[in-house]
């Protein structure tokens, strides 16, 4: 039943697609006993002179078991706008389906639509910055296809209610995308072990934040196996490179390093919070469960230049719907948000 429901929703020229076919494909054992002699390498050993798993098995593995789900339930793409990517042109058809997305919210779900002629359907969020549910509902079109919703939310850094979440996922005949970029910050429930239960939900979590591998460019895409099976048809034959699948492999044996770093960053956010709380430029904070928070100030682009020409860089986030005059802070270490504060209680007096 959910392939049938999930093919209903692929392109059908998606379906049909035969794909690449890369030399190891068909070939799983131990490449080190073998002669390899199939994909015209260079068979000089330097470390990286042969291709990558084309399907990235241990690395799906390793993953698997830390999030507890089946390796058929895992794809991965290079960084997490990959995946946006790769679900527009899987389920949406070019000037015929839409997306829906909530501004203000992550511009990459419009770039990626407009990449792929896709229309992208906007139902901004309420004035708390919280989903508004009747008004999706009313907006959704025939052949609205995929719904984005990052949570915690960028830029406002908000996560949105579950209840409403859930109500999406159950009442949209749709995909309902949960993108999880900064998941590990948050301090609610992933969706990820709800994978098994709805056959439209897709989570999307990424290696470029908590976990520090911004670099690596590396996005993971939970969901049922039949959306990866699709995933798996359209991807590039090799798309994760062997560096990055190391550099992978070694975070996730490094996880106790990781909760310490995103400890100290939710640690140096409240302090940053509370020591900006009587900067009079600053008019409003937002509340951020994530590794970045919004503020409001007097004039936006003027507060944007005067930190650049202070030496520190901020998302200048004042064009973003229902955002004017605001800035997006991402919370540094210790000494940079000393720096900051200092800043921006001079910046308090011109
Ligand atoms: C909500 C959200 N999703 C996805 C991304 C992209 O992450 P990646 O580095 O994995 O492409 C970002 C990056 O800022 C983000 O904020």
């Amino acid at each position: 039943m959910t392939k049938k429901y999930i093919f209903s929703l692929a392109r059908e020229e998606i379906l049909k697609l035969i794909p690449y076919k890369s030399a190891r494909d068909d070939f799983s054992s131990d490449q080190k006993k073998m002669i390899m002699m199939d994909a015209n390498e260079n068979p000089f050993e330097n470390g990286l002179n042969r291709y990558p798993d084309p399907m990235q098995l241990k690395l799906k593995k390793r993953i698997a078991e830390s999030k507890k789900v089946n390796i058929e339930q895992i794809y991965l793409g290079n960084g997490s706008d990959d995946i946006i990517n790769q679900l527009i042109v899987a389920f949406c058809r070019p000037n015929v389906d839409s997306i829906l997305i909530c501004p203000p919210t992550f511009g990459m779900y419009e770039v990626h639509a407009n990449l792929n002629s896709i229309k992208s359907l906007k139902v901004p969020l309420n004035v708390k910055f919280e989903l508004d549910e009747d008004s999706i509902f009313s907006s959704i079109k025939k052949n609205t296809k995929v719904i984005f919703i990052p949570n915690p939310n960028n830029p406002t850094g908000n996560s949105f209610s579950d209840l409403k979440i859930q109500k999406l996922i159950d009442n949209f005949g749709g995909i309902v995308v949960i993108d999880e970029a900064y998941s590990e910050f948050y301090e609610g429930d992933s969706f990820v072990p709800m994978i098994s239960k709805h056959k439209n939900l897709v989570v999307v979590q990424t290696f470029s934040k908590g976990q520090g591998l911004a670099g690596a460019r590396l996005g993971m895409c939970f969901a049922n196996k039949y959306i990866v099976e699709i995933l798996n048809k359209i991807k590039a034959p090799y798309n994760i490179n062997s560096l990055t699948i190391d550099a992978a492999l070694k975070k996730l044996d490094e996880q106790g390093g990781v909760y310490q770093q995103v400890s100290e960053i939710i640690q140096e956010k409240h302090r940053l919070l509370n020591e900006i709380k009587n900067v009079k430029f600053i008019k409003k904070i937002y509340k951020s469960d994530a590794n970045f928070f919004m503020i409001k100030v007097d004039n936006g682009n003027k507060r944007y230049k005067q930190l650049l020409e202070l030496g520190i860089v901020v998302r200048n986030t004042s064009k973003y719907y229902n955002c004017e005059n605001t800035l997006r802070i991402t919370v540094g270490k210790k000494d940079e948000n000393n720096a900051l504060i200092s800043v921006l209680s001079k910046m308090d007096l011109k």
